[in-house]
């Protein structure tokens, strides 16, 4: 038990997929696991535990942003002993070539959070996926003939900018392909206690071109999403 968070040692798998939305949480799990259990429903930030093809798997929470998903995360790893994080979000767009539906594969994580930069003083630190998982979620995508792009998401800590773009211009020419608020700190948890951490995005709204998903596409994209990172969560 935590202050977030009543499940028990022992309630939650070792492999755990982490979407903002508790709804989300929810559905995964009463869409995809056999024998879903309700482990956490602190804050209404929910999580359950049932099986996939026969394994153990978990559904949490993340809410938005980095503190909160780090509060999740720091307690799922230390408190509940999971190993095995992958982040299922959206993420905006910041190459054309990015088309919304893609799924993203956040190989790196630049960010403006002093979550991450407040730690290594003078050095820049590069929070970066598990390879293994980073592997396994290509290749099953590339298998199930979806489209696909790893490189190096931005984590930001802000959504609404007061500039507009203002700040992003110089990202997307270093290579920055998309914006979410959550895998830097995932990655830099994950470095920091040993463990392994992926985050997988559907692109939903391209800031470059103004392309926004529609209702229909964003649930058949999270459904597609999903099953690949619950294959890569059991067997990778
Ligand atoms: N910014 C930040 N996070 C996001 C976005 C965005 O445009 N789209 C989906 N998640």
């Amino acid at each position: 038990m935590t202050p977030h968070n009543h499940a028990k040692a022992g309630d939650y798998a070792e492999a755990v997929l982490l979407p903002g939305d508790p709804l989300r949480a929810k559905w995964i799990a009463e869409t995809f696991f056999d024998n879903p259990k309700l482990v956490n429903s602190v804050r209404n930030c929910l999580g359950y535990t049932g099986t996939w093809k026969g394994k153990p798997i978990s559904v949490q929470a993340s809410g938005m942003g980095q503190p909160s998903l780090s509060i999740y995360v720091h307690e799922l790893i230390n408190t509940y002993g999971a190993k095995t994080l992958i982040r299922v979000g959206t993420c905006g767009g910041l190459n054309a070539k990015v088309k919304v539906r893609d799924l993203v594969l956040a190989q790196g994580a630049s960010t403006d959070s002093s979550i991450v930069k407040g730690r290594f003083g003078a050095f820049n630190f590069a929070p970066l996926a598990d390879f293994g998982l980073l592997r396994a979620a290509a290749d099953k995508a590339e298998a199930a003939g979806m489209r696909y792009h790893a490189g190096n998401m931005l984590s930001s800590d802000i959504f609404y900018h007061a500039n507009g773009m203002a700040g992003y211009d110089t990202l997307p020419q270093h290579g920055v392909i998309g914006v979410e608020m959550e895998a830097a700190a995932l990655y830099t948890l994950a470095a920091r206690f040993d463990v392994r951490a992926l985050t997988i995005c559907t692109m939903t709204d391209c800031l470059i071109t103004g392309e926004e998903i529609d209702a229909e596409q964003r649930q058949t994209s999270l459904r597609d999403m999903v099953t690949i990172a619950l294959d890569v969560a059991v067997e990778a």
